[in-house]
Protein backbone atom coordinates (compact mmCIF):
# COMPACT_ATOMS: atom_id res chain seq x y z
CA UNK A 1 0.00 0.00 0.00
CA UNK A 2 1.88 3.39 -1.23
CA UNK A 3 0.53 6.40 1.44
CA UNK A 4 -0.38 9.68 -0.05
CA UNK A 5 -0.17 12.93 2.38
CA UNK A 6 -1.74 16.29 1.52
CA UNK A 7 -0.68 19.55 2.50
CA UNK A 8 -3.66 22.32 2.37
CA UNK A 9 -4.16 25.72 3.12
CA UNK A 10 -7.85 26.37 2.35
CA UNK A 11 -10.86 25.01 1.25
CA UNK A 12 -9.40 21.81 0.14
CA UNK A 13 -11.45 20.98 -2.59
CA UNK A 14 -8.70 19.10 -4.42
CA UNK A 15 -8.12 17.23 -1.57
CA UNK A 16 -11.93 16.53 -1.04
CA UNK A 17 -11.26 14.94 -4.94
CA UNK A 18 -8.70 13.15 -4.08
CA UNK A 19 -9.72 11.37 -0.87
CA UNK A 20 -12.90 10.43 -3.04
CA UNK A 21 -10.63 8.85 -5.63
CA UNK A 22 -8.92 6.98 -2.95
CA UNK A 23 -11.97 5.25 -1.93
CA UNK A 24 -13.40 5.00 -5.19
CA UNK A 25 -9.76 2.91 -5.45
CA UNK A 26 -9.19 5.11 -8.60
CA UNK A 27 -5.70 6.18 -7.16
CA UNK A 28 -4.81 2.18 -7.25
CA UNK A 29 -3.55 0.51 -4.46
CA UNK A 30 -2.62 4.09 -2.31
CA UNK A 31 -4.04 5.63 0.62
CA UNK A 32 -4.54 8.99 1.91
CA UNK A 33 -2.35 8.32 5.36
CA UNK A 34 -2.83 12.17 6.76
CA UNK A 35 -3.94 15.52 6.12
CA UNK A 36 -1.48 19.07 6.87
CA UNK A 37 -2.43 22.63 6.77
CA UNK A 38 -0.15 25.81 7.46
CA UNK A 39 -3.23 27.44 9.20
CA UNK A 40 -5.48 26.12 11.78
CA UNK A 41 -8.43 27.22 10.16
CA UNK A 42 -8.70 25.65 6.78
CA UNK A 43 -12.32 24.89 5.90
CA UNK A 44 -10.33 21.42 4.28
CA UNK A 45 -9.51 20.08 7.66
CA UNK A 46 -12.87 19.52 8.65
CA UNK A 47 -13.87 17.13 5.45
CA UNK A 48 -10.53 14.97 5.92
CA UNK A 49 -11.43 14.49 9.96
CA UNK A 50 -14.80 13.52 8.52
CA UNK A 51 -13.33 11.08 6.61
CA UNK A 52 -11.73 9.51 9.22
CA UNK A 53 -8.01 10.93 8.22
CA UNK A 54 -5.65 12.35 10.74
CA UNK A 55 -5.02 16.17 10.44
CA UNK A 56 -2.39 18.37 11.48
CA UNK A 57 -1.75 21.86 11.64
CA UNK A 58 1.62 23.77 11.22
CA UNK A 59 0.90 27.18 11.43
CA UNK A 60 3.31 29.13 9.65
CA UNK A 61 3.38 32.16 11.73
CA UNK A 62 4.47 30.19 14.59
CA UNK A 63 7.98 30.09 12.78
CA UNK A 64 10.34 33.03 11.86
CA UNK A 65 11.72 32.18 9.01
CA UNK A 66 10.70 29.71 5.95
CA UNK A 67 13.79 27.53 6.79
CA UNK A 68 12.30 26.64 10.07
CA UNK A 69 8.86 26.51 9.17
CA UNK A 70 10.11 23.89 6.42
CA UNK A 71 12.32 21.79 8.71
CA UNK A 72 8.41 21.77 11.30
CA UNK A 73 6.79 20.83 8.24
CA UNK A 74 9.50 18.02 7.31
CA UNK A 75 8.86 16.87 10.85
CA UNK A 76 5.39 16.68 10.63
CA UNK A 77 5.09 14.65 7.13
CA UNK A 78 8.18 12.05 7.51
CA UNK A 79 6.34 10.23 10.16
CA UNK A 80 3.62 9.54 7.83
CA UNK A 81 6.56 7.43 5.85
CA UNK A 82 4.87 9.31 2.43
CA UNK A 83 5.27 7.70 -1.21
CA UNK A 84 4.12 10.95 -2.57
CA UNK A 85 3.19 14.50 -0.75
CA UNK A 86 0.75 15.86 -2.72
CA UNK A 87 0.18 19.73 -2.38
CA UNK A 88 -3.33 20.84 -3.05
CA UNK A 89 -4.12 24.58 -2.60
CA UNK A 90 -0.78 24.92 -0.33
CA UNK A 91 -0.22 28.52 -0.48
CA UNK A 92 3.24 28.83 1.20
CA UNK A 93 6.41 28.86 -0.79
CA UNK A 94 8.42 26.12 0.02
CA UNK A 95 12.27 26.11 0.36
CA UNK A 96 14.81 24.52 -2.27
CA UNK A 97 15.44 22.42 0.81
CA UNK A 98 12.08 21.22 1.30
CA UNK A 99 11.48 20.51 -2.29
CA UNK A 100 14.86 18.58 -2.60
CA UNK A 101 14.17 16.25 0.36
CA UNK A 102 10.79 15.25 -1.21
CA UNK A 103 12.43 15.12 -4.88
CA UNK A 104 10.34 13.29 -7.43
CA UNK A 105 7.62 12.86 -4.86
CA UNK A 106 6.27 15.85 -4.40
CA UNK A 107 3.41 16.85 -6.47
CA UNK A 108 1.31 19.81 -6.99
CA UNK A 109 -1.64 21.45 -9.18
CA UNK A 110 -1.34 24.76 -10.20
CA UNK A 111 -4.34 27.02 -11.77
CA UNK A 112 -2.81 27.75 -15.17
CA UNK A 113 -1.03 26.57 -18.11
CA UNK A 114 2.27 26.53 -16.85
CA UNK A 115 4.80 27.97 -17.55
CA UNK A 116 2.44 30.86 -18.33
CA UNK A 117 1.01 32.44 -15.17
CA UNK A 118 3.15 31.17 -11.92
CA UNK A 119 2.25 32.27 -9.03
CA UNK A 120 -1.16 34.01 -8.07
CA UNK A 121 -4.19 35.64 -8.99
CA UNK A 122 -3.52 33.31 -12.29
CA UNK A 123 -7.56 33.75 -13.53
CA UNK A 124 -7.28 37.68 -13.14
CA UNK A 125 -4.07 37.42 -15.01
CA UNK A 126 -4.75 35.16 -17.84
CA UNK A 127 -8.45 37.95 -18.29
CA UNK A 128 -5.86 40.77 -18.32
CA UNK A 129 -3.62 38.97 -21.01
CA UNK A 130 -6.60 38.23 -23.30
CA UNK A 131 -5.49 34.47 -23.52
CA UNK A 132 -8.28 32.46 -25.68
CA UNK A 133 -6.93 28.92 -23.64
CA UNK A 134 -5.96 28.67 -19.51
CA UNK A 135 -6.21 25.89 -17.69
CA UNK A 136 -4.22 24.20 -14.92
CA UNK A 137 -1.36 21.59 -14.47
CA UNK A 138 -0.41 18.88 -12.10
CA UNK A 139 3.51 18.74 -12.29
CA UNK A 140 6.52 17.59 -9.64
CA UNK A 141 7.96 20.58 -7.95
CA UNK A 142 11.46 21.43 -7.85
CA UNK A 143 13.07 24.48 -6.12
CA UNK A 144 12.00 26.72 -8.96
CA UNK A 145 8.28 28.15 -8.17
CA UNK A 146 5.91 26.36 -10.06
CA UNK A 147 8.19 25.41 -12.69
CA UNK A 148 8.49 21.69 -12.38
CA UNK A 149 8.00 18.88 -14.53
CA UNK A 150 4.47 18.88 -16.12
CA UNK A 151 2.76 15.43 -15.80
CA UNK A 152 -0.91 16.29 -17.34
CA UNK A 153 -2.53 19.69 -17.99
CA UNK A 154 -6.34 20.58 -18.99
CA UNK A 155 -7.28 23.59 -20.92
CA UNK A 156 -10.27 25.22 -20.90
CA UNK A 157 -11.78 28.05 -23.50
CA UNK A 158 -11.67 31.68 -22.39
CA UNK A 159 -15.36 33.35 -23.43
CA UNK A 160 -16.07 36.93 -23.84
CA UNK A 161 -18.20 37.98 -20.40
CA UNK A 162 -15.70 35.58 -18.10
CA UNK A 163 -15.03 36.89 -14.84
CA UNK A 164 -12.49 35.61 -12.12
CA UNK A 165 -15.21 33.60 -11.09
CA UNK A 166 -17.02 31.60 -13.87
CA UNK A 167 -12.89 31.05 -15.12
CA UNK A 168 -11.55 29.82 -12.06
CA UNK A 169 -14.88 27.69 -12.14
CA UNK A 170 -13.98 25.81 -15.12
CA UNK A 171 -10.18 25.56 -14.56
CA UNK A 172 -11.39 23.68 -10.81
CA UNK A 173 -13.49 21.36 -12.85
CA UNK A 174 -10.29 20.51 -13.99
CA UNK A 175 -8.32 19.91 -11.85
CA UNK A 176 -10.76 18.05 -9.91
CA UNK A 177 -10.07 15.74 -13.25
CA UNK A 178 -6.54 15.63 -13.82
CA UNK A 179 -4.90 15.90 -10.31
CA UNK A 180 -6.22 12.43 -9.04
CA UNK A 181 -5.05 11.45 -12.70
CA UNK A 182 -1.74 12.32 -12.22
CA UNK A 183 -1.61 10.69 -9.15
CA UNK A 184 -3.11 7.47 -9.99
CA UNK A 185 -0.48 7.27 -12.88
CA UNK A 186 2.52 8.04 -10.09
CA UNK A 187 1.15 4.87 -8.04
CA UNK A 188 0.93 2.36 -10.85
CA UNK A 189 4.79 3.54 -11.27
CA UNK A 190 4.17 4.94 -14.93
CA UNK A 191 5.74 8.46 -14.57
CA UNK A 192 9.41 8.67 -14.95
CA UNK A 193 11.20 12.31 -14.60
CA UNK A 194 13.99 12.32 -17.87
CA UNK A 195 15.95 16.07 -18.49
CA UNK A 196 13.58 17.95 -16.49
CA UNK A 197 10.47 15.92 -18.19
CA UNK A 198 7.90 13.90 -17.32
CA UNK A 199 7.65 10.49 -19.52
CA UNK A 200 4.37 9.20 -18.70
CA UNK A 201 4.22 5.19 -19.50
CA UNK A 202 0.41 4.33 -21.76
CA UNK A 203 0.02 7.94 -22.60
CA UNK A 204 -1.88 8.74 -25.03
CA UNK A 205 -2.56 11.77 -27.73
CA UNK A 206 -5.94 12.41 -26.24
CA UNK A 207 -4.20 12.89 -22.73
CA UNK A 208 -2.91 16.78 -23.55
CA UNK A 209 -5.66 17.88 -24.76
CA UNK A 210 -9.16 19.59 -23.49
CA UNK A 211 -10.73 17.33 -21.43
CA UNK A 212 -8.05 14.48 -20.92
CA UNK A 213 -8.97 10.81 -21.56
CA UNK A 214 -9.45 8.41 -18.21
CA UNK A 215 -7.17 5.27 -18.42
C1 LIG B 1 -6.81 25.55 -6.62
O1 LIG B 1 -7.31 26.26 -7.73
C2 LIG B 1 -5.35 25.25 -6.82
O2 LIG B 1 -5.00 24.96 -8.15
C3 LIG B 1 -4.73 26.54 -6.36
O3 LIG B 1 -5.48 26.94 -5.26
C4 LIG B 1 -6.80 26.43 -5.38
C5 LIG B 1 -7.11 25.64 -4.13
O4 LIG B 1 -8.43 25.19 -4.15
N1 LIG B 1 -3.34 26.37 -6.06
C6 LIG B 1 -2.42 27.29 -6.28
O5 LIG B 1 -2.66 28.39 -6.70
C7 LIG B 1 -1.01 26.87 -5.91
N2 LIG B 1 -0.05 27.73 -6.52
P1 LIG B 1 -8.83 23.98 -3.23
O6 LIG B 1 -8.35 24.32 -1.81
O7 LIG B 1 -10.33 23.96 -3.29
O8 LIG B 1 -8.20 22.73 -3.77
Amino acid sequence: MKRIVILISGRGSNMERLIHAERQGELAKARVVAVLANRPDAPGLAHAAAAGIPVFVVDHRDYPDRESFDAALIAAIDPHQPDLVALAGFMRVLSAGFTRHYAERLMNIHPSLLPAFPGLHTHRRALEAGVRLHGCTAHFVTPALDHGPIILQAAVPVFDGDDEDTLAARVLAQEHSIYPLAVRWFMEGRLRIVDQRVEARGRQQEDALYAPRFA
